[in-house]
């Protein structure tokens, strides 16, 4: 305990990534959308003719993956999703006395993280759950996971839209720092097919879901792994992205369930806006460390979008990042809320060798912004 406050240094010693079985193609969503439209404009043929409602327009897989990069997503169940009478999950619920279903999605991305780490759960005195949207308030969700671990310490939740789990890693670090942890988690479970509004057109692609976790330590503990050089954080309101699911929702009846209570956003207001931001937000973070971006061998960028990313690894580097200095699993993963960055870390870092430069950037709802500037130990 002694020498773990006195530390100044963090480091990420194992990290773990988990996601559900069922894999969900573009061609299959689309089969069902569509099936959807059509249902809905018959339904509605009367008013459509008369000019009194606007039909419901099909979707396409060559739209989805050019629009977003994405392929296949995986998901907690696709029957319901393939339904074209539900369009959302089948996720039964489960007794207050089973693990509730986020808290198990944390829990089998921590054990990997604990593995890699050489870590078992009683080592863990702090467990930071960082999350788009939590299944509910309270008890917290990272109490549950900190018990089903059999972790010691105290629990604790964070919501930041999509820099959650960055958010999660800093409190983590911050409190590894300080010396109110020596092992902490963070973990990031993202169910975002179940926020997603599978109707809508515009976006009824875009999620998957996952979890990520993260093992932090005093950095004279790790062995192996990367050392925490530093945390950026920056945020600026923004309603762009927004959910207003929430407990003030039953005052209004008539509108529980309407859309709004689901993701919804203002795509392409938000990919202007968060292009220059991040952009800028990752050089600044750089340039305070006097580092130039070509000395920085992985971005492991936030997943929401790939010609999004593309087009801030241009804008940093100056050029097109190879797929090997900007790891890409959103085509594979979906958008996985706050997960995706740190998922592409997790999988894309065996390669690097000790003293390289690492950069882990989150950015979305809110508007937040996270990077950790990471260096191969
Ligand atoms: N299938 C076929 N066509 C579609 C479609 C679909 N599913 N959805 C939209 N379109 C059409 C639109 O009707 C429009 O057609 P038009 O030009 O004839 O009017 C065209 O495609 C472009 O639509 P738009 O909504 O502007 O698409 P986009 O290129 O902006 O891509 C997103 C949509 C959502 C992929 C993109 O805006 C995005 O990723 N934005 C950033 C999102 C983000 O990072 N959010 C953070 C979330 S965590």
């Amino acid at each position: 305990m002694g020498s773990s406050q006195k530390t100044t240094g963090t480091a990420i010693t194992g990290a773990g990534v988990w996601h559900p079985e069922h894999v969900l193609s573009n061609a299959e969503l689309c089969v069902a959308f569509n099936e959807f439209v059509n249902r809905e404009n018959a339904r509605h043929a009367d008013d459509i003719a008369a000019g009194k409602r606007e039909p419901l327009k099909t979707s396409s897989p060559e739209f989805i993956e050019k629009a977003s990069g994405i392929q296949t997503r995986y998901i907690v169940d696709k029957t319901g999703v393939l339904d074209p009478e539900r369009m959302c999950p089948n996720v039964p619920d489960r007794p207050d006395d089973q693990l509730s279903v986020q808290a198990e999605f944390g829990v089998n991305a921590i054990q990997r993280a604990l593995a890699a780490a050489g870590r078992v759960g009683e080592d863990v005195d702090l467990v930071v759950c960082g999350t788009s949207m939590m299944q509910r308030q309270y008890p917290a969700m990272s109490v549950e996971i900190q018990n089903a671990i059999g972790a010691r310490g105290f629990g604790l939740d964070a919501s930041l839209g999509c820099s959650s789990a960055v958010a999660a890693m800093q409190i983590a670090s911050n409190a590894v720092r300080a010396g109110t942890a020596t092992c902490a988690i963070a973990v990031a479970p993202e169910l975002m097919s179940c926020h997603n509004n599978w109707r809508e057109r515009d976006g009824h692609f875009l999620f998957g879901d996952a979890a990520v976790a993260m093992v932090i330590e005093p950095l004279e503990r790790a062995k192996t792994g990367f050392e925490i050089l530093s945390i950026q954080a920056m945020s600026k309101f923004s309603s762009n992205i927004r959910n207003n699911f929430g407990f003030l929702n039953r005052f209004d009846p008539e509108k529980v369930g309407a859309p709004d209570k689901l993701f919804y956003q203002q795509g392409r207001r938000v990919y202007k806006d968060v292009i220059p931001a991040a952009s800028k937000f990752i050089l600044d973070h750089l340039a305070s460390h006097e580092l130039e971006p070509s000395r920085v061998s992985r971005y492991w960028l936030h997943q929401a979008n790939q010609n999004m990313n593309d087009l801030i690894a241009q804008r940093i580097l100056g050029r097109s990042a190879t797929r090997t200095e900007a790891p890409v699993i959103i085509n594979e993963y979906g958008n996985t809320a706050s997960a995706g960055a740190p998922i592409a870390f997790t999988l894309h870092h065996d390669d690097l060798p000790k003293g390289s430069y690492g950069l882990l950037a989150a950015f979305g709802a809110g508007y937040s912004f996270g990077s950790l500037l990471l260096q191969r130990l």
